[in-house]
């Protein structure tokens, strides 16, 4: 398998499968000695994980929306500098959620103005280009019984259906926009189904 480097992310709702998908995705290709890097925002790096333990372990405190944005482009920012500007275009880097994820849940999610993240947004990663993005679909209600199941909640676990519903939506739109460079995979499919979907896909993205 030819090596390239390309920026591959995973988004999606709570509970539709994304790190499950690409946490395989990265055993799959460290397998076959693709050189890659795995990531998840927010989180990532040293820095970053640190500031996604302040947003997501503080559940329980309420931060204005505005806050809750910078907080999570702060986090971007240092994950960005220390772990994807260094690879980008020199391995593979798979990461569990990024802007897109920002876009859903701050602007769809929380009315938080797009502008603002996508000037923050661009500032962050000057040139620097998602390549493809793999959207898991779940319908609403199995992802909330999904997340119901989990003992450890997060942030917007606690959240209402009409807010999932926004990001969702957030989501589909995002992807509609600019569908040479995403694919929407059904989550309510088999595992290994998808999982084949996904890996054709990755291979021809990484042969290029
Ligand atoms: P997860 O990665 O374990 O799903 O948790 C991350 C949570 O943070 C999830 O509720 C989505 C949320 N989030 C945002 O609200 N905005 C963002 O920009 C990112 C990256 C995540």
């Amino acid at each position: 398998m030819h090596k390239t480097g390309t920026f591959i992310v995973f988004e999606g709702i709570e509970g539709s499968g994304k790190s499950t998908h690409s946490s395989y995705l990265v055993k799959k290709l460290k397998l076959l000695k693709v050189p890659c890097v795995y990531l998840r925002e927010p989180g990532g790096s040293k820095e970053a994980e640190r500031i996604r333990n302040f947003l997501l372990k503080n559940s329980n405190k309420k931060f204005d929306s505005l806050t809750d944005t910078l907080l999570y482009l702060a986090a971007r920012n240092e994950n960005f500098l220390n772990k994807i500007k260094p690879f980008y275009k020199k391995k593979v880097i798979i990461c569990d959620r990024f802007i897109d994820s920002t876009i859903a849940y701050q602007h769809y999610g929380l009315g938080v103005k797009k502008k603002i993240i996508n000037l923050i947004n661009r500032e962050i990663m000057g040139t620097t280009k998602v390549d493809y993005t793999f959207l898991m679909y779940l319908n609403v209600d199995k992802s909330i019984s999904r997340i119901s199941d989990r003992k450890k909640l997060n942030r917007y676990d606690k959240f209402k259906k009409s807010f999932y519903k926004k990001v969702q939506n957030g989501f589909l739109k995002i992807s509609n926009k600019n569908k040479s460079k995403y694919m929407v995979i059904d989550s309510s499919k088999k595992f290994e189904t998808n999982q084949t979907i996904i890996f054709n896909q990755v291979k021809k993205l990484i042969n290029k």
